[in-house]
């Protein structure tokens, strides 16, 4: 897919993924929509690449701010790639994570699970589904190809940790979602892929502790490489999948041979 005169959206895009995202297809030739809740960042990052992306402060749980950042992407040029890749609140009275049932004998309040399952699944589909829709009135490419969406699962997805009930639901429906989405999307020339990120070393952790903390906790459970990933490998990889037409309705993991 060539990203040339083109536009691209990264939700999230202000954030540790997110940016090394940004920064990879702007090189690829994309005015990239850096969009966020981080004015910030974002607005730093549309300065520092000055190709013409912009920051949209976008709000992942409501889906007219979602379909104003596609509107700005289409402004922008055909929209040929999305990559979803944000976070989001934590439930309302959640307090981390929470076993099904825990050592007290409660169980998970309903809306807990509900709301992780909405935050990192469905706002995943409405992103996909408003992207999907205006990539379907791009001229086509080579081979008919209009556009790639990139959804982030996790290895949770796959081997979630004890508390992790709706995270690891979520992120298994991104894997299990991407090859219907895939098939769904074929007519169209669209792509669908995911990507099952292991540990890496992004503002979500770096926000709690130092990167040197971070690395000493969590890097010797790599195999290896033993530390964690840096966000520009899942950047590389994100590009690659962008670039590459016959990559269609999978999940790769990329976790450096990580397993729980
Ligand atoms: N870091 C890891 O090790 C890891 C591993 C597997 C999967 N993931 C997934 O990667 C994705 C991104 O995580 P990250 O590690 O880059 O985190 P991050 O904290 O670095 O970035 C997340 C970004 O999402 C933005 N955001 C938060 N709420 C939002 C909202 N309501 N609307 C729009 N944007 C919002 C934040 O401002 C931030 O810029 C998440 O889906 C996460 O589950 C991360």
């Amino acid at each position: 897919m060539d990203l040339t005169n083109a536009s691209a959206l990264v939700t999230g895009g202000a954030g540790g993924f997110g940016q090394a995202t940004v920064r990879r297809l702007a090189q690829a030739g994309a005015k990239v929509v850096i969009a966020d809740i981080h004015d910030e960042r974002g607005q730093a990052l549309a300065k520092e690449l000055g190709n013409g992306s912009v920051y949209v402060r976008t709000d992942i749980m409501d889906e007219n701010s979602i379909a104003n950042a596609v509107q700005t992407a289409v402004g922008l040029g055909p929209l040929r790639a999305a990559v979803v890749v944000h976070g989001g609140p934590p439930a309302p009275g959640a307090t981390g994570a929470a076993r099904t049932v825990n050592r007290e004998g409660q169980r998970i309040p309903l809306a807990h699970f509900a709301h992780t399952v909405n935050v990192y699944l469905v706002t995943a589909f409405a992103v996909t589904s408003q992207a999907a829709e205006a990539m379907a009135k791009n001229e086509p490419l080579d081979s008919n190809q209009r556009g790639v969406i990139i959804n982030t699962a996790s290895i949770a997805g796959f081997e979630g940790q004890p508390g992790q009930s709706g995270y690891s639901a979520a992120k298994g429906g991104i894997i299990g979602m991407t090859l219907t989405v895939a098939r769904d999307l074929a007519p169209l020339g669209i792509r669908v892929m995911a990507i099952a990120p292991g540990t890496f070393l992004t503002l979500a952790y770096s926000g709690r502790m130092t990167d040197e903390q971070a690395q000493a906790h969590w890097g010797p459970s790599v195999p290896n490489p033993k530390r964690m990933g840096d966000p520009d490998e899942y950047a590389r990889l994100a590009a690659h999948i962008v670039d590459n037409d016959f990559l269609n309705g999978t999940t790769f993991r990329l976790d450096g041979a990580q397993r729980f």
